[in-house]
Parts: C-alpha cells; structure tokens; sequence
C-alpha cells in the first residue's frame, strides 16, 4: 500500500525527515512494505500546495531551501491555507511540524484535531498541542480510529512514550525527573566555565538548540510543557503547564555553580512529577543535583529522564548530542508504527 502524507509546517525537522526517508526509499519499502506519496505541504511563509498526483518531497526540500514558494512547484495546486489543504487533500498521515506555541498550542491542535475528525493519523514533534489538547485528541484519535503519535514531542527521537507503551507493559509510572531542556544546560555549563549569561545564550543560539524565542528556554516554559506531556501521556495527569512551579535560570550566577561544584555538585533545570495522593504534581527549577548522577553528568545538548515505575523500579534515557535528525527519526518511528498498525501486524519489524 502506499501511504499519502501530507505536512503541516516544513521547516528543519520535516526536511530532515524528508531527506532521511527519500535517501531510504528502497530500503524501507524491502523492509518494512513502506512506501509515500506526498499530497500536500503546508507551510506559515512559503505557500501552501495540494496535488492529485504527488509531489516530488527533494524538490520541496530544495525549494525550502533556496527560500522559494512552493507554488513554484510543478503539477500542484495552490491552497490558500493549512486549512484548505485538510478540507481538500486526501491523506492517510498528517506530520504536523509547525512552531511550538507555548501558551495554548495553538495553532496545531486545531490542525491536529482536523486531522483526526476526518480520520488521518497524526504525527507530531510539537509539544505545544500535546501539553495543552492531549485528552482531547486523544479520544478523538479513538473515536475515529486515527493514531496520535508524538514520539518527538519530548526527547526528540530517543524513546520516552514507545518505551513504555511497547516495552513495559503492565508498569505504572509513578514519577520522573529529567533534564529535558538543552538551551539552559548550555548556559549553565558556560556559567561554571567562567562565561557570562549571555555569551552562553549566544553559543546555545549559535549551534541551533534555543528556540526561536529563547526566553521559552530560560524562564523554564519549555521543559515545563515538555513535563506536562509526559505527566498527561505517562500519568494520565490533568494539569496545564501554567499551573506548574515554574522557575527558569535567569537568577542562576557564577558564583551559585562555583560554590555547588567545591561541594561536588552543580546546577540543573530539573522538571519532576510525582503523586500526591489523586494528585499528579509538577516542578520546573533549577536545582542542586550531585555531579556524578545522572542528571549532574549531562553535558552540552545532551538530555536524560529518569522514570520511576512500580514494577521495573527506576529506567533512564539518556540523549547524547541529540540534533535535528533524532527529531526526525522519531516522524519515522511514528510512521512505521502506524504502517504496522494498518497492516495489522503486531509488531514493525
Ligand atoms: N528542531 C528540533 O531539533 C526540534 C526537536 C524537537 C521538537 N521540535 C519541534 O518540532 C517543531 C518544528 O521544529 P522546526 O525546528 O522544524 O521548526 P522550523 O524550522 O521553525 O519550522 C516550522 C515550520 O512550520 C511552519 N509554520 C509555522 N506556523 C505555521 C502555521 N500557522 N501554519 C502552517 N505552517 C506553519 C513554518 O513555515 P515557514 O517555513 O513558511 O515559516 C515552518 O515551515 C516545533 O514544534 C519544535 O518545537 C523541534
């Protein structure tokens, strides 16, 4: 069978997944009977287009790249919106790739939420719509049948919610603690190296980690929406990241990381969950943790997440050095989970 996609956003993650799955098109149709045509690509600057007959994904990247529209797309057809292109493409997976909004999700969960109603499985690596629409479109998912993935949502591509949906059944998260933002450990490892706030801003803005708008990054929003994705998927929480403790670095000094280092420590943005009773709490802040743990031992990009279970005690993932590519994986882990899941096989390989 072969899969119609369709994108919603196409920036640097869904270009990357574009290469990733065009450079492995034999390999994966061998392997896992996949095989695409890509319906439509919808972007915020770069126009938006529908076709009956596909579009060639490397002429869209290429397009992407030289800063084209891609109305300049031979054999598509021009939509006016993202909206029209879910009212008139027909598609069997959405990848949902747009700017992360942090203060509602919006808009990808009304595109996701289009999406499902008329039965396309969605993927996601925004975890704006997850923190703030997950119950929603989760039961929508099921009503019509549709997958919800988000495998990137989090981690980028190392495995948070396959891990515990495939690999520790019968397990009940009961809590977790992570290092999960990449932008403040940058900066906080530049503080401990003698470099200002600011110079170290610059070097997480330089080597592409900070968001677009950093503040997300250091007031704590982002591994704050990241927390309450995995307290709602994982613990079946009901919170809104703006109910979470929240405190970014800005306070974080020199002189904090010098003096927790002389007593073998250092200084982490750590976002924890843990039960209180009915209750799932949430914490973002930056806290004390020993420089030989796991969480004091992350350096540079590099993310870990601890869960904390009933029946299988404490599990890690750690993320070395993640890039744009392990974002993109993750839309492949995604994809061939729900080809596996059409064809009615349990299992992808
Ligand atoms: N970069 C990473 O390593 C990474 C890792 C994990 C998760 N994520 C998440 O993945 C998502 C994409 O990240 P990215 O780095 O690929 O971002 P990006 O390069 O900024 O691309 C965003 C894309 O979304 C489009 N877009 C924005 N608003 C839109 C709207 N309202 N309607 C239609 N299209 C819209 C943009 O269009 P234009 O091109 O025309 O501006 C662009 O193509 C974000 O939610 C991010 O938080 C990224």
């Amino acid at each position: 069978v072969e899969l119609r996609i369709a994108f919603i956003g196409f920036g640097k993650v869904a270009q990357a997944f574009a290469r990733m799955i065009e450079s492995r098109r034999d390999y994966l149709l061998r392997e896992f009977d996949l095989s695409w045509r890509t319906m439509a690509i919808a972007t915020a600057n770069h126009g938006s287009i529908f076709t009956r007959e596909g579009i060639d994904l490397t002429e869209a990247v290429a397009a992407m790249e030289s800063g084209a529209n891609l109305h300049k797309l031979g054999g598509a057809f021009a939509a006016r919106d993202p909206y029209e292109v879910l009212e008139r493409c027909p598609a069997d997976i959405l990848f949902e790739t747009t700017t992360l909004n942090p203060t509602d999700g919006e808009p990808a969960a009304t595109f996701i939420r289009q999406a499902l109603e008329r039965g396309i499985n969605v993927v996601t690596a925004n975890k704006g719509p997850v923190a703030f629409a997950y119950r929603e479109l989760k039961t929508i998912s099921v009503r019509n049948k549709a997958s919800f993935r988000f495998e990137g949502a989090v981690m980028d591509g190392a495995p948070v919610f396959n891990l515990a949906e495939y690999c520790l059944p019968a397990a009940t998260v009961k809590g977790f603690a992570g290092v999960l933002n990449s932008t403040t450990n940058v900066i906080l490892e530049g503080i401990e190296e003698g470099r200002s706030f600011e110079e170290s801003l610059s070097e997480a803005q330089r080597i592409g980690v900070a968001e677009a708008n950093a503040d997300y990054d250091i007031d704590g929003w982002d591994a704050c929406v990241k927390a309450v994705v995995i307290a709602k998927v994982l613990m079946e929480a009901d919170i809104d990241p703006r109910q979470v403790a929240r405190k970014g670095i800005r306070g974080v000094r020199g002189e904090d990381m010098r003096s927790a280092r002389n007593e073998g420590m250092t200084i982490r943005l750590v976002a924890r969950g843990w039960r209180d009773g009915l209750r799932t709490c949430l914490s973002v802040s930056p806290e004390r943790v020993p420089l030989d743990s796991l969480m004091g031992s992350t350096r540079g990009t590099s993310n870990a997440l601890i869960l904390e279970t009933d029946l299988m005690g404490e599990i890690a993932i750690v993320e070395k050095s993640p890039g744009v590519e392990q974002t993109a994986y993750a839309l492949l882990s995604d994809m061939l989970r729900i080809r596996s899941s059409m064809s009615g096989r349990h299992s992808i390989g």
